[in-house]
């Protein structure tokens, strides 16, 4: 009885916090996290350890300490379900089971709807499978199998929602294929050195988002999977992040990075409350080529290796010989204001920083108010051909405005 009075107050202030910080706008998602209690699908760990962790807790690990699977983060089950836009009734995919969000899920479509959780490792399917029928959500249909691969449970119409719960490095066939026509696709998707959930809808024969969350996952296994591709510049403490099929000469770069740094300002400003660099982050992506991301340790920066680049790394450009990456400046006399411009190195290190600077030039004056940038992806077998810079998925075309 003790403990029951107990987790209901914390799960009630949980939820307080989830309302407070946004993540939480809907009553619909409000009474499934009132309703789901979250500490029985996380056991090995005490139920105030479960609502008060601020990030997701860790239920498996490989090789000597590698998470592989989760229950995620609270703010980011109430983001993904709130850009999920669920409803009652709906048929939903979820890609990864920890069985919390599938429990979640299950409270949003309601007895009438129908919960698919897909998982490639047996041990979590085990599990979650074991977890849901403690806490009575047997309805919840847990597989295991790889999430990339086309369903034979898929409804013949499509999926109402799928849910993708792994950070994906694609968007494999089997997703446009059994999304239904009025469907939304959630998924944590890696491009370019950038991590973002996006929420996608059908226009056409073609995908776009409508929603767009910084957030870090689990990198998801199996067949769909497009390894990280990553330049040491110097040693681990300075990497260019450069992902996908971009051409990089390692050893050239890391010449091009120990020669002399030439900086270039923009004269855009932003503020820290604008809150407007993950979006410019994204923005870049679609309009750089090549573009990937710079990323320094603390004790880098420290040391003076680079400019001002923040913990989540800096935009890049390069090529066969020179790099240059965004960094940041106090714009003088104005305590809050930040001017954003690009350091060069290398033979060409000069002109590359130009141009990065020219094109915050150009987001100032045609992106910078214009919101979310628009992703759009398409089949890498289908007929329409996207225009302008194309990101190469193994499955997927995507383009970004
Ligand atoms: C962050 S956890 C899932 C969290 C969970 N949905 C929850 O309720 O919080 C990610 C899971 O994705 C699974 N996974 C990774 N690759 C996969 C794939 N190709 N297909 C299905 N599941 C996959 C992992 O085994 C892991 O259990």
């Amino acid at each position: 009885m003790t403990t029951e009075i107990n987790t209901d107050h914390l799960r009630a202030r949980m939820v307080q916090r989830l309302l407070a910080r946004g993540a939480i706008v809907s009553p619909a998602v409000e009474a499934a996290f009132r309703a789901v209690p979250r500490h029985c699908f996380a056991p090995e760990v005490s139920p105030e350890e479960v609502y008060e962790a601020p990030e997701a807790i860790f239920t498996k690990h490989v090789d000597g300490g590698r998470a592989v699977s989760s229950v995620s983060a609270p703010w980011l089950h109430a983001r993904m379900l709130e850009a999920a836009e669920l409803d009652v009734g709906m048929r939903v995919l979820e890609i990864g089971s920890g069985g919390c969000n599938a429990a979640l899920l299950a409270e949003m479509v309601g007895p009438g709807g129908s919960v698919t959780s897909v998982d490639i490792d047996p041990d979590i399917t085990d599990r979650a499978r074991r977890l849901l029928a403690e806490t009575g959500y047997t309805r919840v249909e847990v597989c295991t199998s790889d999430g990339a691969q086309p369903l034979a449970e898929a409804p013949p119409d499509g999926w109402d929602r799928i849910i993708v719960t792994t950070w994906a490095t694609d968007l494999p066939e089997a997703w446009f294929e059994q999304l239904g026509a009025s469907g939304r696709l959630v998924v944590p998707l890696r491009f370019r050195g950038l991590s973002r959930t996006l929420a996608f809808t059908w226009h056409g024969k073609h995908l776009r988002s409508d929603t767009s969350v910084v957030s870090g996952f689990l990198a998801m296994q199996g067949i769909s999977v497009q390894a990280p591709r990553v330049v040491r510049l110097v040693d681990a403490e300075v990497r260019l992040v450069v992902d996908e099929e971009q051409p990089a000469d390692d050893q050239a770069l890391r010449k091009a990075f120990v020669s002399t740094r030439r900086e270039r300002w923009s004269g855009v400003e932003l503020t820290g409350s604008e809150g407007l660099l993950p979006r410019l982050d994204v923005w870049l992506a679609g309009e750089v080529v090549p573009y990937g991301r710079l990323r320094a340790t603390q004790a880098a920066a420290e040391r003076g290796l680079v400019g001002w680049v923040l913990g989540s790394g800096a935009g890049a450009v390069w090529n066969g010989d020179s790099l240059a990456y965004l960094t940041l400046r106090q714009a003088p006399g104005k305590p809050e204001h930040f001017e954003l411009g690009a350091i060069g190195h290398g033979p060409a290190g000069d002109e590359l920083a130009s141009r990065l600077t020219d094109t915050l030039v150009r987001w100032d004056a045609t992106a910078r108010r214009t919101g979310e940038p628009l992703v759009r992806a398409y089949r890498r077998r289908g007929a329409e051909q996207p225009e302008g810079v194309v990101i190469e998925k193994p499955s997927a075309r995507l383009t970004i405005t």
